[in-house]
């Protein structure tokens, strides 16, 4: 339980940060909470679609290698991963086109200005707390006018803590209970990651593939109506440009095997929402009161506004940026959205700017075109260290020098 506020100072052991206790049985929230949000926002996949990051604080810092000389330009979203590029000592400028997005980046921000990790835990609903409207109204005279009203309009989402009202946070929870429904205690277990072996969970998913239900009804209905259920699982900008997400609920239980084998609780994008358990990995790389501590004192050294990604970096200076976060845009965008993306970062980006993208698709959506690949023994390490195995291709190229 966490007092409500605790300024600076905390003990800096790191012990397991544990999200509230659930169990995915128990937690009729997981499927109940997915209807009523579709409801509440009266928009299939929701207004705020990520809460957190779907990528590997490590491997993008593996692949951008960012420090305190490098200017970074990219897309918001969580705003996790720019916030940790500021720690970093770096100046970084982010544009997402959902206000929603740019308005929780803000708020993390502000948080993060005013309270230990213990507390801004506790306030964006990781941990408990009590009153987080209260510390919200405290906290948030930091954040821009626009940013805060739009935050100050969805207290909802404040009270519940809004890294639990995250459309990707609230699938895996869905999936999690829908899948409990398949294996007994004993299996969900090795699934979530808290006991067995890859080579374990392979053998098991593959007898609950072999049943009938799965093989009969399940695998045929989601092959039948993978049309209609794309929109309430993958952002409807990707469903409007590609052909992907058909594919992936068509194939569903392939497509997502490697999340499967390798467990919920390895998996940093997986493991909160899955097992209410924290990753190493954000301790790393963001929930620590030294990196709080380096966020806070550069906290002039980033802007984030609302824009497309594209229109943005065509407003920065000349060869400004020394590397280029994407995420994976490039999957929102059309062939002709891609060839203006290419040319804005052609001129955006410094000689030799590194810029990192991912995609749904196994296809590199840019290409050769942007500027060669970094070595390849460099770019295969990154593929090996994939822990979060969601996204087929993920690429790092540098802009021509
Ligand atoms: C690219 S993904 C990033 C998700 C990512 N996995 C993360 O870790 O947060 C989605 C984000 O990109 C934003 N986005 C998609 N297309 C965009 C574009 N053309 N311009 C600006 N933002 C865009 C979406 O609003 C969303 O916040």
């Amino acid at each position: 339980m966490v007092s409500n506020v605790s300024i600076r100072g905390l003990d800096p052991s790191p012990l397991p940060i544990e999200s509230p206790r659930f169990t995915p049985r128990s937690d009729a929230t997981g499927l109940r909470a997915f209807v009523h949000r579709v409801i509440d926002e009266k928009n299939l996949y929701g207004n705020l679609a990520f809460a957190e990051t779907c990528e590997s604080l490590a491997l993008i810092h593996r692949a951008l290698d960012v420090g305190p000389r490098d200017r970074v330009a990219g897309v918001t979203s969580s705003g996790d991963v720019l916030l940790s590029m500021v720690a970093r000592g770096a100046k970084v400028i982010g544009f997402d086109a959902n206000p929603a997005q740019t308005a929780l980046a803000h708020f993390k921000l502000a948080a993060i200005q005013h309270l230990d990790v213990d507390a801004y835990l506790g306030l964006m609903g990781v941990t408990e707390a009590v009153d987080r409207t209260k510390t919200f109204d405290r906290i948030s005279r930091a954040m821009p006018t626009v940013e805060r009203a739009a935050m100050i309009a969805r207290r909802d989402w404040i009270e519940e803590g809004v890294l639990n009202r995250g459309m990707t946070h609230k699938i895996i929870r869905a999936m999690v209970k829908s899948f409990s429904r398949l294996v007994d205690e004993d299996r969900l277990q090795l699934f979530l990651g808290h006991r067995g072996t890859p080579e374990e969970r392979s053998a098991v998913l593959d007898e609950v593939l072999s049943r009938p239900f799965v093989r009969l009804m399940l695998a045929p209905l989601l092959r039948r109506f993978n049309a209609q259920l794309k929109w309430l699982f993958f952002p409807h900008r990707i469903c409007r440009v590609s052909t992907r997400p058909d594919e992936m609920i068509a194939e569903f239980f392939e497509t997502f095997r490697p999340l499967f084998v390798r467990g919920g609780r390895d998996n940093p994008v997986l493991c909160r929402s899955a097992t209410g358990l924290v990753h190493d990995e954000w301790r790393t790389f963001l929930y620590d009161d030294a990196i709080f501590a380096r966020i806070r004192d550069g906290a002039d050294q980033i802007s984030m506004t609302t824009r497309e990604l594209t229109e943005g970096l065509e407003l920065l200076p000349e060869g400004w940026a020394t590397a280029i976060y994407l995420s994976n845009v490039p999957d929102y965008l059309t062939p002709d959205g891609l060839d203006a993306l290419v040319a804005a970062i052609h001129r955006a980006g410094a000689p030799g700017a590194r810029v990192l993208y991912f995609s749904l698709c196994d296809e590199d959506r840019l290409g050769a075109r942007l500027g060669p690949r970094i070595p390849e023994a460099e770019h295969q390490r990154l593929y090996a260290d994939d822990n979060v195995h969601i996204y087929p291709s993920i690429e790092v190229r540098r802009t021509a020098r």
